[in-house]
């Protein structure tokens, strides 16, 4: 499974980029809004930071402008995929963008049957949100889990990209699922490092190290 960034902030991704594992980064409006700074300057700089598709949210309600909101951002980089909400809309719009050799991203997809409309239009990527099932009680791997299988039996070449992760056991559980990629915030990246045994271990091998220079230097 990939592993992409879910985030705007500009530092968190040039630091974990460093790290040699983010295969992309994905970005939506609310990101945006935490961030300092002209979105498409950021789109930019992201594409310089990690070479992989990028997410670019469109914000428009008719597919017209979809269309027209996505050539302008897709003209930024050819890394840069453009997302849109899922819904009738977007279904077309991805159409006509694909035609044009644009990658979508349908994002806000909750069921195996909205993923299956979004593949059959031609999207790139299907989002479907693990967190904010999660938020109403409901289990979103078990939708992952739908939405993974249902896919792998169609004859689409979408990618199943987790998303809305909210902690370190739901980027293992869309592993175990088959998800080909999940968007993972960095707060939960930084997560994934840690562990208290490996911790001690560190500082056990350190200080026996230590120790035996200590030794070989009397
Ligand atoms: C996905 O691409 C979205 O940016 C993101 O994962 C949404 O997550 P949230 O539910 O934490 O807002």
């Amino acid at each position: 499974m990939k592993l992409f960034v879910d985030t705007a902030d500009l530092n968190d991704i040039e630091t974990i980029a460093s790290w040699g594992v983010v295969a992309g980064v994905t970005t939506n409006p609310t990101l945006l809004n935490q961030v300092e700074g002209d979105p498409d300057d950021i789109y930019r700089r992201v594409c310089e930071l990690v070479d992989g598709p990028i997410s670019a949210e469109v914000v428009a309600d008719a597919r017209g402008d979809m269309v027209t909101d996505g050539r302008r951002l897709a003209a930024i980089h050819d890394n840069i995929v453009i997302k849109l909400p899922m819904g009738a809309e977007a279904l077309a719009a991805t159409a006509s963008l694909r035609a044009v050799g644009i990658r979508v991203n349908m994002t806000l997809v909750f069921t195996a049957a909205q993923a299956l409309l979004a593949a059959a239009s031609g999207a790139a990527f299907v989002s479907p949100f693990l967190g904010r099932f999660d938020d109403i009680g409901q289990d979103g791997i078990e939708s992952l889990r739908e939405i993974v299988e249902a896919l792998a039996m169609s004859d689409y070449n979408t990618e199943v990209l987790a998303a809305s992760i909210r902690n370190p056991v739901h980027v293992v559980e869309a592993a175990r699922m088959g998800s080909d990629i999940a968007t993972i915030p960095p707060k939960i990246l930084y997560q994934m490092l840690n562990h208290p045994l490996t911790a001690a271990g560190i500082e056990t091998f350190n200080a026996d190290a230590a120790a035996r220079a200590e030794r070989a230097a009397s």
